[in-house]
């Protein structure tokens, strides 16, 4: 390794918001942690960021992840993708810290004021997408989105924006030919066509943010991928599938969930997908 390398060190994996959401019964959950537990176990000498909006929920989740692997290398850097002072922020303490960084996985997201249309439901019930519905919360799923302080839609700017700044900011470090890195983001089944659009691509005037986010996420992969291949930068999203986290329990309660688990389970075990 060079001197210079030494310096300024490699950072195997950046991963974007894993603080733990914490569920009052089961302890921590949150698809973030999860992962982080796994790229560990598979391999504790990687060197991982935590990028994280809230400090307190950060350390927290450093310190269960050091609990488990106790020579881990983590680190946390403050970013709330919400706001694009705060990306700035903590994408300039990123590149006075590191040289590169390999693995930038993008998960934070919200889903805010999540509501269930039951006519939609029972319609769907006895329809031919009702397979689809319960697949990828096809019409099922509403939410009431807000403006963040940068004037931007906050689901757009939190699910896709912000990461998109964050991209851009990190692509020094990101873009090299020699070791090419991966940008990885939690997409959802739930990412639809029909809830997209480009004369409206943060989703002012609909009640499906959520979709209309992941969609523009997917979109956003392939348009990295075109431009960003010969530099050394590769794009791919992933639909975790249905997955109990503080995201789910905002949509039904644990209880109900619990109830219609075997359903869902059957559902996504036919056509590959996750409601949300
Ligand atoms: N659960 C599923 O079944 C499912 C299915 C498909 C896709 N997904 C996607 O998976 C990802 C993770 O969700 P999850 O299910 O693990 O839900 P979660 O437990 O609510 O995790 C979402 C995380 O995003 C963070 N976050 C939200 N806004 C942020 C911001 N402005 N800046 C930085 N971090 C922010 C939250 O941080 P705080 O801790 O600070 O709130 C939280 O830790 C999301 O992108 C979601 O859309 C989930």
């Amino acid at each position: 390794m060079s001197s210079k390398v030494q310096a300024v060190p490699y950072l195997r994996t950046l991963y974007l918001q894993t603080t733990p959401s914490y569920k009052r019964t089961s302890g921590y959950c949150g698809i973030g942690l999860a992962l982080c537990e796994r790229l560990l176990s598979q391999n504790d000498q990687i060197r991982l960021c935590l990028a994280c909006r809230n400090m307190q929920r950060a350390v927290s989740a450093r310190s269960a992840l050091l609990s488990s692997h106790p020579s881990a290398d983590i680190s946390i850097v403050q970013i709330d993708v919400g706001s694009i002072k705060s990306v700035l922020q903590g994408t300039k303490i990123l590149k006075e810290r590191y040289k590169q960084i390999d693995y930038l996985y993008l998960n934070a997201g919200v889903m805010p004021n999540p509501q269930i249309s039951i006519k939609a439901f029972v319609k769907g019930l006895f329809s031919r997408k009702v397979l689809s519905m319960f697949a990828t919360g096809e019409g099922l799923l509403t939410q009431k989105d807000s403006v963040t302080k940068d004037g931007l839609q906050k689901v757009f700017e939190t699910n896709v924006f912000g990461h998109f700044i964050l991209i851009k900011e990190l692509e020094p470090l990101l873009c090299n030919l020699d070791n090419p890195s991966q940008v990885i983001w939690t997409s959802s089944s739930n990412a639809r066509r029909s809830a997209f659009s480009l004369s409206d691509y943060q989703h002012k005037e609909g009640q499906e943010s959520y979709s209309s986010s992941k969609y523009a996420t997917d979109l956003l992969s392939v348009a990295l991928n075109r431009h960003y291949n010969t530099k050394g930068l590769f794009s791919s999203v992933v639909c975790p599938g249905l997955v109990m986290t503080n995201l789910t329990y905002g949509i039904l309660p644990s209880f109900f969930w619990t109830l219609i688990m075997p359903v869902m389970w059957l559902v996504n075990n036919l056509p590959k997908g996750s409601p949300i």
